[in-house]
């Protein structure tokens, strides 16, 4: 079993690694990219992206189409290197990701819009944009949805994202097979398509959607999950009296970001998934059917560093305490503060001295905000530290910069660069100080107190 060291490691190695002492992804030593850029700052490698969506592409099978969940990470140019990967498409949850997949290139035919409390703005926006299906999560949600597009005189898609009876096993977090904020509940179905399908002017019932949990490493578990999934669609074109378009099978492919996590065996889920897909799809109620994964974090987590610089070091009963530049604020996922049960820690490198990760005594790293939760780990084997050392979180690249609530403590935001064609790229560039007052409308300036002589 890999090490978070091993982790780490071979991760620096993918990046480009190292060049006299120092981590040079791609070539370009992270000192220089630093003194150009300031930090902290995310670091994206692009063809990383590239490779691990043929990856997923080409094991999943030319008969399924894999879409990005942006909310992994919504940056850009990042949506825009995996819109330039054809055949693939993109899931968005609010009407700022729809704003940045049409600005990426993504067709309005190839996405689809998830996730609860979708307000009469964003519909009308999906509406406009002749999305390819709004995945409904709730009944109410299917009337207010044809009654704007109504307004809009546009007919609009529509998934039904179903919560299912059966739990989906050995997942990291659940979003179904649970009673939640999420979708319609399987027993409510026979209404949904019957009320969908009651406004044949502004709907059309594309399909289901079911996405229940991520973090899945068991391929086999998922694999029994879908075969729910294709026997729910059936059901439910079934209901419809009519093929579907689209069956929406979530994904919830894991990241071993942490220790005793073993990567998730992408050859093995697809060959299953392809044996599977093949025994159900000459089914005429499936003819024509897109079938689709969305997939987040496993498209983008590994090709992502956040670089963060040591400020101090300092000892205190015989431990060592590396403060830095960033943390929580700028990573709350690496600092195990979103969703976490117990904290563990990311793979972590001293990336200005090579060789680093074999300091014998693990040290604490903790961030700049006044909390004991802004803690990176406390027990991280980072070789000699030293003030000005530039630290390496890696799988990164995923619910990172726009997971984290970047206001706490008013420092300035990180940067966020693409190494890409064997150059860094400036993406976003780090926050200054007085960014803080930016959008903000003071109060008047008093007016003058007459005092008592008037
Ligand atoms: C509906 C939906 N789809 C896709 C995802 C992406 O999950 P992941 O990044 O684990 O692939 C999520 C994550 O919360 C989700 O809620």
């Amino acid at each position: 079993m890999l090490t978070q060291i091993d982790k780490a490691q071979t991760l620096a190695e993918r990046f480009g690694g190292w060049r006299e002492g120092e981590f040079a992804p791609t070539g370009v030593p992270v000192s220089r990219i630093a003194e150009e850029h300031g930090t902290p700052f995310y670091l994206y490698h692009g063809e990383m992206i590239s490779e691990r969506v043929r990856r997923v592409r080409a094991a999943l099978g030319g008969d399924v189409e894999v879409t990005y969940s942006v909310k992994a990470n919504p940056n850009l140019a990042v949506c825009q290197l995996i819109a330039r990967e054809q055949l693939t498409g993109a899931e968005v949850a609010s009407s700022g990701e729809l704003v940045v997949v049409r600005a990426a290139g993504f067709a309005p035919e190839d996405i689809v819009f998830a996730g609860p409390a979708k307000t009469d703005e964003e519909l009308r926006m999906a509406v406009e944009e002749g999305i390819f299906a709004v995945n409904v999560e709730s009944l109410n949600e299917i009337d207010r949805l044809a009654s704007i597009a109504e307004k809009e005189e546009r007919k609009i898609g529509v998934g039904l994202r179903i919560n299912p009876a059966a739990q989906l096993m050995g997942s990291q977090m659940r979003m179904g097979g649970t009673v939640g904020q999420f979708g319609l509940d399987e027993a409510d179905l026979p209404e949904a398509v019957r009320r969908t399908l009651s406004y044949p002017d502004q709907l059309v019932l594309r399909g289901i959607h079911i996405y229940t949990a991520t973090q899945v490493f068991d391929a086999d578990a998922l694999l029994e999950h879908c075969r729910n999934i294709f026997e729910i669609a059936l059901q439910t074109a079934d209901l419809a009296s009519k093929p579907l378009e689209m069956v929406d099978f979530g994904g919830g492919f894991g990241v071993p970001y942490f220790e005793k996590m073993e990567e998730f065996d992408l050859e093995r889920f697809g060959e299953g998934f392809q044996q599977l897909l093949a025994s159900y799809r000459s089914d005429p109620r499936l003819d024509g059917c897109r079938f689709v994964f969305e997939l987040g974090r496993y498209l983008v987590a590994d090709a992502g560093v956040y670089v963060t610089r040591v400020v101090d070091v300092k000892e205190m009963k015989g431990k060592t305490f590396v403060t830095t530049d960033g943390g929580m604020n700028h990573h709350l996922t690496a600092t195990g503060n979103m969703g976490q049960v117990f904290r563990k820690a990311y793979p972590i490198l001293n990336l200005s001295r090579a060789g680093a990760g074999t300091g014998e005594e693990g040290v604490a790293v903790a961030g700049p905000c006044c909390t004991p939760l802004d803690m990176f780990g406390t027990n991280i084997p980072l070789e000699d530290p030293r003030p000005g050392d530039l630290l390496g979180v890696f799988y990164s690249g995923a619910y990172g910069y726009s997971a984290s609530n970047l206001g706490f403590l008013s420092h300035p935001t990180p940067a966020e660069v693409l190494l890409w064609q064997g150059e860094a790229r400036l993406l976003r560039p780090v926050g200054k100080p007085e960014d803080v007052l930016r959008d903000q409308e003071p109060l008047p300036a008093p007016e003058r107190e007459s005092g008592v002589l008037g």
